[in-house]
């Protein structure tokens, strides 16, 4: 049995345990999945060939059917689903995350068929969304669709002319997906304004009794949530408001190649905050963290960085920056811990460790140069350092680009503060 299956195990003793003395949702079930024993055929049909898995998909699908969230993985995080067109079964999302009710849903569908009974019956695929669906779906890309408000419950679009849909990719959430025969609501398993979990062990260490069934299909490879893509604008432009597990440059590259023998322009990909600002989108939370906290673990976190600093601001020598640091963070009275969130070939790190008075928690993410890596153990990261209870986070930036665009886009709505830092 490996470590996270006896950890459950306890943990789930545990949790039958506190059952009998205080009052809990649920006791929460962990029903392992075996991702590589489901195959979709090119028709989008589901073979599941694990009779272990398969009885965890039915027993999930009963529990969604009984109205009741399920915690499942996707490829970008953990996912907590519910029927999309039930609103008894949405507002329990809610209600289980503490999640505010003005922050709208994505809705995850396991085949074309499926999305095709979702839109507005006059409504056609622009060339770009055929193009963007025949690349990244299945995956980590959600669209922005018109929404048919006679079929889709308000309470999934939060009063948005729109609603978000996307097909994940990972075989577990997929076949989940069919199996129930519905479309799923889900956002990132975890208690609004936490960082995503990337791990079956996130969820249940955040959500355990308050959802009934988990199901553990390993760790998530994207491990930050999906590219949000609003492409219904008259101009054609394909507008980013949240970089995610497709990167600009993998949309951009489909879009030019795929417009090239047309006399159409190709549309411009605009990223929300960094190429087009929008009042409205400002004050709607469509986009996370554009009004709400989010991705904070319960210690501060700060972001250092090491690009230019803006006028007005000095940045400090690494030296400088441990003396103020054991200055002004409050700590056990021992030792100060703090845990380091860095690519794994960061000089900063390296610097930094040299200090012994501090104890230091180091969380390698991978090297700058896999951008990818980074991403994957980015929430991994944030989640082991509370649990291993330090003072303080200090992440590093990494450049704005592929995925770093989301990696930034994540640890700039975690950070409460940035330092920023010269080497002398
Ligand atoms: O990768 C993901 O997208 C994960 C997995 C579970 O699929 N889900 C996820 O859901 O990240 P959530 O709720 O944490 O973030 C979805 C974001 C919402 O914060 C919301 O702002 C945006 O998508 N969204 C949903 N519907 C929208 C709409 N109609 N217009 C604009 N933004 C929308
Ligand atoms: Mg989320």
């Amino acid at each position: 049995m490996n470590v996270l299956k006896r950890y459950l195990k306890f943990s789930l003793k545990r949790s039958s345990k506190l059952q009998g003395t205080r009052a809990m949702a649920a006791v929460t079930q962990v029903l392992a999945c075996d991702s590589t024993s489901i195959v979709f055929s090119l028709d989008d049909q589901v073979a599941i060939s694990s009779p272990e898995t398969l009885t965890a998909l039915h027993t999930a699908a009963s529990c969604l059917k009984d109205l009741l969230p399920v915690a499942f993985p996707t490829e970008t995080v953990y996912g907590l689903g519910a029927i999309a067109l039930n609103a008894t079964a949405a507002l329990k999302i809610f209600s289980t995350k503490g999640r505010p009710a003005d922050n709208p849903l994505i809705v995850h569908v396991s085949s074309r068929r499926m999305l095709q009974t979702l839109l507005p019956q006059n409504y056609t695929l622009s060339r770009s969304y055929e193009l963007l669906i025949e690349h990244f779906w299945p995956g980590p890309l959600t669209l922005l669709f018109p929404c048919d408000h006679s079929l889709i419950p308000d309470i999934i679009t939060a009063g948005q002319p729109t609603v978000a849909i996307r097909m994940p990719s990972h075989p577990v959430a997929r076949a989940l997906i069919a199996v129930t025969d519905a479309p799923l609501a889900a956002p990132s398993a975890n208690s609004s304004g936490k960082p995503s979990p990337t791990h079956a062990e996130h969820v249940l260490n955040d959500l355990n009794g308050k959802v009934t069934i988990i199901l553990d299909g390993g760790p998530c490879e994207v491990g930050l949530e999906s590219t949000v893509v609003d492409g219904l604008h008259e101009d054609g432009n394909i507008r980013i408001l949240r970089p995610g597990g497709i990167t600009v440059e993998d949309i951009k590259r489909v879009l030019v190649n795929g417009f090239s023998d047309t006399d159409t322009p190709i549309p411009q990909i605009l990223v929300h905050r960094r190429d087009f600002h929008d009042d409205t989108l400002e004050q709607a939370p469509t986009t996370p963290g554009m009004k709400y906290r989010h991705y904070s673990p319960s210690v501060p976190v700060t972001l250092m960085r090491m690009s230019d600093a803006p006028l007005g601001i000095e940045p400090l020598s690494p030296s400088a920056f441990l003396e103020v640091l054991k200055r002004s963070v409050s700590h056990s009275p021992d030792v100060l811990r703090v845990g380091l969130l860095m690519p794994s070939d960061s000089i900063l790190m390296k610097y930094l460790i040299s200090d012994t008075t501090i104890q230091w928690h180091e969380f390698p993410l991978g090297l700058v140069s896999e951008p990818a890596i980074i991403a994957r153990r980015l929430f991994d990261g944030l989640l082991t350092l509370e649990r291993e209870r330090v003072d303080l986070i200090l992440v590093e930036e990494v450049p704005e680009e592929n995925e770093g665009l989301a990696i930034m886009n994540r640890v700039k709505k975690a950070a409460g503060s940035s330092q920023w830092i010269v080497f002398p």
